[in-house]
This record gives C-alpha cells, structure tokens and sequence, in this order.
C-alpha cells in the first residue's frame, strides 16, 4: 500500500487543518493509500514523532484554526542546533531525515508551508526525496500563486479590529496607529486598510516621510475630522530610516523592524502634533482563529490538489491559485523572491484616489 507523509512548516495560520483534511481524505478515498501525519514540521522527522491518520482523526477540524499536527520554525534538518560546550552549533542532520523517510515507508511527502519550509524542501528533493508543496502564509508573500490559504482569514481579523478602532478613535478624538504582520510585505496592511476605512497606510514597499503624515493628520482634523487611523505594516519604515533588527526569536524567522514601527510612529506623532495617539500592536492574533470560508475552501482544494499531484508523480511542485484555478508550479520558481506591492500598482493607486495617504 502506497503511504505519503504530511507536515506542517513555520509559522502556523488559519485553513492548515483544512488542507490536512484534504490531503487524508483525498488520499484515502481516492486511492486506498495510507497517510502519516508528521508533527511538529520537519522537527517530527528527526525525531521521529508522527502518526498515521485516519478520516476519523480528521473529523470536525475544518472549522479549526492551528494545526492538528503542530509545527514548528525550527527543526531545518541541514542546519539542526546543538549546544556543545555552552555554545549553539548548526549540524547537518540531513541524511538522518532522509533515512527516517525511508524506514517510516513514505514514498512523498506533502510539506505544507511558506518560503523557508520550501527552501528545506528543495534541499531534500536534491537528497531524493519526493516532494509536493502547498503554499501557506497570512503574509500573502508567497510568487506563482495569486493567494496563499490563511491570507483571508488574517484580513478578516485586521479589518474588523479597524472597525472596532474606529469607534473608540473617533470618541476621543485621537490618532489610532494599528500595526499588522506582513514580514517584507504591505499586504494586510493596504488591504485590510482599504478595507477598514484607514486615513493611513504605511508599507514596507513604499518608505515613509512622517512630516507628511503628520502634515496629512493636520489637513484632516482643519476638514473637521478630529480622529485619524493609520495602519503600518510591521515591516514599513522612514525613508532613509535604518532598519534594525529586534526580538527575533530565531535566526531563520528574522525579521527587521524598527523597534516596532507603530511604537515609532506615534512617538513621533505626539512630539509634533497637538493630539493624542494611542498604539495597538494587532500581533498573533491574525494567525489565530476559525479559516474564514474563503480559506476553508481552497485549502481543501489545495490539499486534494496535492494528492493528485503526488499521484500524477509531479514532484518539486507547489500547488496554486490563478484565476479561480488550482493549478501547480515548479517550488524553484515560487521561492526566487518575495511577492511584495508593487509602489506604483493599481492597489496603490486606488487607495490614494480614495483620500488614504501612503506614507509619502
Ligand atoms: O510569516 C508569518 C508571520 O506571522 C509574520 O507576519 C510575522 O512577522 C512572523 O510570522 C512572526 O513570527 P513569530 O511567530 O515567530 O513571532
């Protein structure tokens, strides 16, 4: 009987267990093959800790957000660390990986996960073994597909909070900066604020002028509106600012911020402006909670898409969206380089036409 392994890989969000679904049931159904669930991303297969998963273990997870298997940034099987004298060391532990796959009998392994999971699934393609990608991300950040699953749901999450600033904003009379997740990219940020109403937007792919915000703020409250939102994407920051790295809990989820971006917004804002300003850092909550339907519906597609992929002996490829399509593309070429904003884009473009002012 055919088995194929399945794994979750960074930084979790919401639609993973939609896609685990997917990958079982289409696998079972489909085929009569045999699915092992590996835990905690590729940290399950240097350890060993996984189990096979039956259309019973996926029963009534779909609505869930998380994943049912765990995962994990750490566990890279090239570059494992290992405290040897009071001293962290990176150990290629590559080889037992690929033995483990070959003891546990899987002959493919879907990896579900965003740019870092791909990059340890190319390297494991070079050692030989076979695998399908299914593109996962809030971020949005990920080349050849038009979405990745989780995405909806963290701009569900932005732009109801938005909503909810709105109000308290507005009685007070104050500046309300939202700071949102993205990494090196605008997405949430510009979207969630077209959606939620903004004042503000700030990206990383356009650098900021604050005397511009602030000039911007200034113009508002003369029209009358004595409140203004802004949303800065965690990643945006000054022009000919520094970037500087902070609390970064590991190397290989590094991500630059300026101390904080939204922190250092409104400290700016409150020495040159006669208004109050409040910050709230949105954080992990966007990764959190119940795939919206958008995302409960494509990652079962992607997860059925995999199977057939995996049958179809299609390996080093990513499952994807384009159009209202699913279709797959070479891993390779999604991982090239990010999916940023394009600055001058018809996105862009539209929200400086609606009045929101971008940060320059
Ligand atoms: O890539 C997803 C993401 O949530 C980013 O938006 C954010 O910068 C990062 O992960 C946070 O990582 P961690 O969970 O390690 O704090």
């Amino acid at each position: 009987k055919k088995r194929i392994g399945v794994l979750t890989g960074g930084g979790d969000c919401p639609g993973l267990n939609a896609v685990i679904r997917g990958v079982v049931k289409a696998a079972i159904i489909q085929h009569g093959w045999e699915v092992v669930g590996i835990e905690d991303g590729f940290d399950g297969l240097l350890t060993g800790r996984c189990r096979q998963l039956s259309i019973d273990d996926v029963r009534g997870i779909l609505p869930r957000g998380g994943t049912i298997l765990g995962t994990s940034n750490r566990g890279n099987p090239f570059a494992r660390p290992v405290e040897k004298g009071g001293k962290i060391e990176y150990v290629d532990s590559s080889n037992e990986v690929v033995e483990r796959i070959k003891s546990l009998g899987i002959g493919a392994l879907v990896v579900i996960g965003g740019e870092g999971s791909f990059k340890i699934a190319m390297d494991l393609m070079n050692k030989g073994v076979p695998i399908v990608g299914v593109p996962k991300t809030i971020d949005n950040d990920l080349m050849e597909t038009d979405v990745t699953f989780g995405y909806n749901t963290a701009l569900e999450t932005a732009t109801d909070a938005l909503d909810k600033l709105h109000s308290t904003a507005e009685s007070h009379h104050r500046v309300m900066i939202m700071e949102v997740m993205g990494r090196y990219a605008g997405w949430i940020a510009l979207e969630s604020g077209i959606a939620g109403g903004a004042d503000v937007i700030l990206i990383p792919e356009i650098p900021f002028d604050i005397r511009k915000i602030c000039l911007a703020i200034e113009k508002r409250r003369n029209n009358g509106s004595r409140f203004s939102i802004i949303v800065a994407a965690e990643g945006a920051f000054p022009a000919g600012g520094m970037r500087v790295v902070k609390n970064s809990a590991d190397a290989t989820h590094a991500i630059e911020r300026l101390g904080g971006v939204g922190e250092f917004v409104a400290n700016e804002l409150a020495a040159n402006l006669d208004m109050d300003v409040r910050v709230m850092v949105l954080g992990h909550l966007q990764r959190g909670g119940s795939p919206s339907t958008f995302d409960r519906c494509l990652g079962s597609r992607f997860g059925v898409k995999a199977v057939e992929l995996v049958d179809r002996n299609e390996f080093g490829t990513m499952v994807c969206l384009k159009g209202r399509d699913i279709g797959n593309v070479a891993i390779e070429k999604a991982i090239k380089q990010l999916k940023v904003v394009d600055p001058d884009g018809e996105m862009v473009k539209s929200a400086v036409n609606l009045g929101i002012m971008l940060g320059r």
